[in-house]
């Protein structure tokens, strides 16, 4: 039987490790990506960019399937207009976990989520929908992260730890345990968050140029 037409949306840095990711899940063919107007026709490890967002209306009778390959660090908004329109659109947004990852069977993971080479999700733990769970990141027991995260490569979030929608937690940032991390917030890389941070937080502070 042959495999579900998956479209890529985005054809930057992150597109190319969501194509290994998902070369390695193999539940998939990816049919090509949507890019910016100046990508169009150019190829991303064998794979064309097939349009811009303006075809993607039409490109729903061939690919039912779509998974967000935009990257997030400063800003979200992106991330979930795009996820927000491929679920007006009537895609399905499926979730797509490395085998080289692990994640628990007692673990959730929200739609058009994506768990990188190497990372782990661990028991109890809750992820939202259109996150990113790169490369190497720990999601431990009892942690919940919330829609439209991005846990960057090798950034640690301890048990029982909860990151707010929205929110950017930088590579090799450790968060404590039971640490609250609020909505829409930018923590850079390698980072102790040993506080809670409210909304919008930005650490470290003042430092982030928007
Ligand atoms: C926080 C971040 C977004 C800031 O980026 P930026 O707005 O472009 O800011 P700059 O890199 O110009 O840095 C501005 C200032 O903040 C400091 N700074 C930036 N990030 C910092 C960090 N994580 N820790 C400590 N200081 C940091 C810089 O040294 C600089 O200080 P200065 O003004 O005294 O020279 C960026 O540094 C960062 O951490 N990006 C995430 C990287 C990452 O995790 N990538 C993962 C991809 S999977």
């Amino acid at each position: 039987m042959s495999k579900p037409q998956l479209l890529l949306i985005g054809a930057g840095g992150h597109a190319l490790s969501c194509i290994d990711v998902i070369e390695q899940d193999s539940r998939f063919s990816i049919i090509g990506l949507i890019g910016l107007p100046a990508e169009q026709g150019s190829q991303r490890l064998g794979y064309n960019v097939i349009g811009t967002d303006a075809d993607l209306a039409a490109l729903l009778a061939t690919a039912a399937h779509a998974l967000v390959t935009i990257g997030q660090i400063k800003s979200p908004a992106l991330r979930i207009a795009m996820f927000e329109r491929l679920q007006q659109l009537g895609f399905a947004l499926p979730t797509i976990v490395s085998p080289h990852a692990y994640v628990s069977p007692h673990a959730r993971l929200g739609v058009g989520t994506v768990v990188m080479h190497g990372a782990v999700v661990n028991a109890g733990a809750v992820v939202g929908d259109n996150c990113i769970i790169n490369t190497r990141a720990l999601v431990e027991h009892g942690a919940s992260i919330g829609s439209h995260c991005h846990v960057a490569t090798g950034a640690l979030v301890n048990g029982d730890a909860a990151v707010g929608a929205g929110s950017f937690i930088g590579s090799g940032t450790v968060v404590r345990e039971g640490i609250r991390i609020g909505k829409q917030c930018l923590i850079g890389m390698g980072q102790l968050v040993r506080a809670d941070c409210a909304d919008g937080s930005r650490v470290p502070a003042g430092k982030v140029a928007k």
